[in-house]
């Protein structure tokens, strides 16, 4: 048996990968168009595992993906392709709108089109998991309950607006053709080999740096964070119990405003890499022009997903925390990799 990963050189796709391959004897295919975010040196730890297939292309290739399904004859596919980072959907939407928007729906034609030519017990079997975020559901004030299934699709960014148009497409391939879709929507993940332009990894790669740590806004933006691992984790649950048609909520129980987030940061850094001047990290704070259109409150309501699937986060945040800071300190060669763009002349280099 064989999934294919599509985005899987990304932050989330590859520790999806990497849990994947040490839990299962399932073969891996994975494709992945390598933009700026997608990374092979994520994927270094597996790449002689026999089981293991990498393919560069994009997921709106709808040759490449054609002939890469009758090849590897997947009985499911986990979309983590696109383009996620919300200051990038701001500064210039347009390939939020190609990956996310037009790349998602070709994938969804290609991986029907595949799906129609199953027979029939393994038609059953097939499934299509979509990877997507609580953002599509808009912003919260500070005593609004946390997002359900139910609750009503109000992105506000560029990113949270493409990802939104996917999850429809997703939803109208179910109820139109009977595709056997499941959708998840995550809160903001942590953990390694996350891209150092999010909040977490760029605060620890400035912080070490000398860098002042901007702080957008008045700090006070809440995100609900859950380490990487446990999303792969409620991602498997899904793939494996979830029932076809279905949208499951995933989140790390963890309400943390920004600015506490940076502190905590900075503590560890004081405690695991003392600045030589002995100063706290805490110093290089400094607050910045907010973000525009900037999401005031995001919170998830995950109890969906632990009723029927029996999934809950199993990592604190205190310890996720703890261990994402000292992964960062031991992987000083990748972030400076990823942080000079080493890694994308690499790239040329190997595919050109
Ligand atoms: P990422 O930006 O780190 O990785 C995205 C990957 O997709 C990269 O490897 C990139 O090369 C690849 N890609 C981009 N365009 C492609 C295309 N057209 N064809 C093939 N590959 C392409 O993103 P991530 O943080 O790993 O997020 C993965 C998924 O999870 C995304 O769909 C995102 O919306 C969703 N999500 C992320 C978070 C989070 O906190 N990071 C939270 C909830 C949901
Ligand atoms: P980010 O990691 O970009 O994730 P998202 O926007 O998808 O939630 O940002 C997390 C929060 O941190 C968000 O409220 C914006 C804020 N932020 C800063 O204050 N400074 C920064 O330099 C960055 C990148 C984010």
């Amino acid at each position: 048996m064989t999934i294919l990963i599509t985005g899987g050189a990304g932050f989330i796709g590859s520790n999806f990968t990497i849990d994947w391959l040490n839990q299962s004897n399932e073969q891996v295919v994975l494709l992945d168009k390598l933009t700026y975010a997608g990374n092979l040196e994520n994927l270094i730890s597996i790449k002689d595992d026999p089981r293991y297939r990498f393919v560069r292309g994009d997921i709106g290739d709808s040759d490449l993906v054609a002939r890469l399904l009758s090849e590897s004859e997947p009985r499911a596919i986990i979309n983590f392709a696109a383009e996620s980072h919300v200051d990038r959907s701001i500064e210039g939407p347009e390939e939020f709108i190609q990956t996310n928007i037009v790349g998602t729906s070709r994938l969804l034609q290609s991986a029907r089109a595949y799906w129609e030519s199953l027979g029939s017990e393994r038609k059953q079997a097939f499934r299509f998991v979509h990877i997507s975020t609580d953002e599509v559901y808009g912003s919260l004030k500070a005593d609004d309950p946390a997002f359900t299934e139910l609750n009503q699709y109000q992105p506000n960014s560029p990113y949270s607006a493409s990802k939104a148009a996917s999850d429809h497409m997703i939803r109208a391939y179910h109820h139109t053709y009977g595709f056997p879709v499941l959708t998840t929507n995550c809160s903001n993940n942590y953990g390694p080999y996350q891209f150092p332009e999010k909040l977490i990894p760029l605060i620890i790669h400035k912080a070490l740096s000398g860098e002042p740590l901007p702080i957008y806004g008045d700090g006070e933006q809440i995100r609900d964070w859950l380490f990487v691992s446990d999303h792969c984790d409620a991602i498997r649950r899904v793939l494996d119990a979830g029932e076809v048609g279905e949208v499951y909520n995933i989140g790390g129980l963890n309400e943390q405003s920004n600015i506490i987030i940076v502190h905590q940061i900075c503590d560890l850094l004081n405690e695991f890499r003392p600045r030589g001047d002995k100063g706290s990290y805490r110093d290089q704070i400094e607050f910045v022009k907010d973000r525009p259109g900037h999401d005031r409150r995001y919170a998830i309501d995950a109890s969906k997903i632990q009723r029927k699937l029996d999934w809950t986060p199993s990592m604190t945040f205190e310890e996720g925390i703890r261990s994402t800071v000292l992964w960062y300190l031991d992987h000083s060669d990748w972030v400076a990799n990823v942080t000079s763009g080493e890694y994308l002349s690499w790239t040329e280099r190997q595919y050109s």
